[in-house]
């Protein structure tokens, strides 16, 4: 029996796992675009309901379509009774990542029944996720502060409305521009793990819903999404720039990861990162609290010169968000916030165009063998 083959890299790396037309990364020249617009031009010209419609489409949307697609998200802010009351149940037990998925689960018992695979079902249902996911974290952070949930307000922005709805209080505008545009930058990247978790679901066939709670599970670990949680963690440990130094001496010389930093494709700076460095900096100035961005700042120095490493999208979100009055282990929720909608976009792609996702193992286990009876072990 000849069983072995040639194994890939582990991790799968460089393995081009399918064609898609949602995100193109490349990761020598450190560049993103969506459907060919780069990255930095949607951060500074488009807005978060744009680039969604951008990524379920491909194309930009005209001011109609664009319209239609904001008054779509504003009918569909609030959560139904059923998603309400597991939220209730679930808010002292489950952290937010927990709690998102235990959620988006709960959304499929009020759903009406579809076409698993239909095109128009899955937009109606894309903008029905989209919409809620604000109003479930902002609701689930509120329960377990003891708090009662805020209503969807629809005076405000997809943004402004969440962070409306978590702190109670509307944010200064040029803070929700800023939150705005971190969901631009967090709305999509190619076959990431979560949304290749995603389209390996929705391969066999299983629902948006099904894809979707797949795809929160895998963006929680540290190693994906939980980063920018794990960040702030180790800033708040630290505590102050001359500490800097010497925490990160002990991390490498336990051999430790460095949270924040390194990628898979980029390598060089993630062009992400520029811009969340730039609003980290700005918002240290006008919080008049730089200590934060100054820990970082010399944190990525430091990395740069010691191992080489550059910081990945997660490091400067992580002091954004702080800045912003938001809780670090709300971050990686914030990132799902945005990431549905390049999740949503690569499963109506998947759906598309399907075949069932089932690679092969490379055997390394045991030669044949015939089967031993019990009584003779
Ligand atoms: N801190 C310290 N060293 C790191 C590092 C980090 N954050 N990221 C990579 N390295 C080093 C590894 O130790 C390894 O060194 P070695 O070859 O001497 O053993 C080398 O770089 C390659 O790392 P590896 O983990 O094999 O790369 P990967 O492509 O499998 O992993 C990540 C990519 C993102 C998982 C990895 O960089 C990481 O764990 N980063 C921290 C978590 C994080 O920020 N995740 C968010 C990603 S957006």
């Amino acid at each position: 029996m000849s069983v072995s083959k040639a194994a890939p890299k582990g991790g799968l790396e460089g393995i081009v796992a399918g064609d898609s037309a949602i995100g193109y990364l490349d990761g020598e020249k450190g560049e993103l675009r969506y459907c060919g617009y780069l990255i930095k031009d949607l951060a500074d010209h488009s807005n978060f309901v744009e680039t969604v419609w951008l990524l379920w489409h491909l194309e930009l949307p005209n001011k109609a379509q664009l319209e239609e697609l904001r008054t779509s998200l504003l009918a569909e802010r609030a959560l139904p009774g059923i998603v309400y009351d597991v939220l209730k149940t679930v808010a002292q037990h489950q952290e937010p990542m927990d709690a998102l998925r235990t959620a988006v689960s709960a959304m499929s018992a009020d759903d009406v029944p579809g076409e698993v695979t239909d095109r128009r079902s899955n937009l109606r249902r894309g903008i029905r996720l989209t919409a809620k996911f604000p109003t479930i974290i902002a609701a689930h952070e509120r329960l377990r502060q003891g708090k009662k949930p805020l209503e969807p307000r629809s005076d405000l922005s997809h943004a402004g409305n969440f962070l409306y709805m978590l702190t109670g209080e509307v944010p200064h505008p040029e803070e929700e521009r800023m939150f705005d545009t971190c969901l631009v930058l967090h709305a999509e990247h190619g076959f990431n793990a979560s949304t290749f978790a995603a389209r390996v679901t929705a391969a066999t066939l299983a629902d948006l819903y099904a894809a979707i709670t797949s795809a929160i599970g895998t963006l929680k670990g540290p190693l994906h999404g939980g980063a920018n949680t794990a960040v702030m963690q180790m800033l708040l440990e630290m505590g102050s720039v001359a500490n800097v130094e010497p925490y990160l001496d002990r991390i490498l010389a336990r051999g430790g990861k460095v949270m924040g930093f390194g990628h898979r494709v980029y390598k060089v700076m993630d062009p992400r990162a520029l811009i969340l460095k730039d609003f980290s900096q700005r918002l240290a100035k006008v919080k008049n609290e730089p200590r934060w961005y100054e820990m970082s700042a010399k944190l990525e120095a430091l990395m740069k010169a010691r191992k080489g490493i550059d910081v990945n999208v997660d490091f400067f979100s992580a002091s954004t968000y702080y800045y912003m009055g938001i809780r670090p282990e709300l971050y990686t929720t914030i990132f799902a916030l945005s990431r549905i909608a390049g999740w949503v976009a690569h499963v109506l792609e998947q759906y598309g165009n399907n075949r069932l996702i089932r690679p092969e193992a490379n055997w390394i286990g045991a030669a044949p063998r015939p089967y031993v009876p019990l009584g003779q072990r």
